[in-house]
């Protein structure tokens, strides 16, 4: 266990999942860009950095395969409980996304990252990252990225993170195209505005 997860297991630990500064309820900006995808419901998706998220809940179709990922084994921990006994197909992972991840992990339909990237600071992590999702996604496969914007906070959970706009995210990924984006404002559960960029790529080559 690194330094890394250890910081978010404490949070997992000692925060109910709806005083997560993240927390969302109302998933409609990612189900938006997933609406976009053909026949999403039938995909084999990754969640890059799952915590608790509710998210789960609104993409568990009976053909979607899940692939939950995350640093924390605290949060895997508690998220598998919630599905403990039921039938659906998750495989769970705990990986840092700033090293390299098994080879296995391939064929991915849909990559989908709601405030994870933005943690990664250091250019060989988030070169790391991409060549992670890119390794692990099918040529033809979605990635949709959610992160804080320019205007955004400079932290989150007490992390530094480094802040997007759709320039620099197209600049990590040469070979996909880009099919929508939008600025995004989620209000976290204290009432305080958190800007986001969402956007939808495509994987061409
Ligand atoms: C702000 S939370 C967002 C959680 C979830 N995506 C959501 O929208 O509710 C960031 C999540 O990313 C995980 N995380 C942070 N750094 C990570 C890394 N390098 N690799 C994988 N997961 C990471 C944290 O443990 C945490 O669950």
């Amino acid at each position: 266990m690194n330094e890394r997860s250890e910081h978010w297991n404490e949070i997992y630990n000692k925060t109910e999942d709806e005083k997560l500064g993240w927390f969302e309820r109302d998933f409609s900006q990612t189900l938006k860009l997933l609406d976009l995808i053909p026949n999403w419901k039938e995909s084999k998706i990754f969640v890059s950095g799952v915590g608790t998220s509710g998210l789960v809940d609104e993409i568990l179709h009976p053909n979607t395969k899940l692939v939950l990922n995350d640093i924390s084994s605290k949060a895997i921990e508690k998220l598998q409980l919630k599905y403990n006994g039921t039938n659906h197909q998750m495989e769970w992972l705990c990986q840092d996304l700033g090293k390299p991840i098994p080879s296995n992990i391939k064929d991915i339909d849909i990559w989908i990252d709601r405030a994870v990237l933005h943690f990664l600071t250091e250019p060989m992590s988030i070169q790391q990252y991409f060549q992670n999702m890119n390794s692990s996604l099918k040529v033809g496969g979605y990635a949709i990225f959610a992160e804080f914007s320019k205007s955004g906070a400079t932290k989150c959970a007490g992390l530094d993170v480094r802040r997007y706009d759709l320039q620099e995210l197209s600049k990590n990924l040469p070979n996909f195209e880009c099919i929508s984006h939008e600025e995004y404002t989620f209000i976290n559960p204290k009432g305080d505005p958190r800007p986001y960029i969402y956007t939808l790529y495509r994987k061409i080559k």
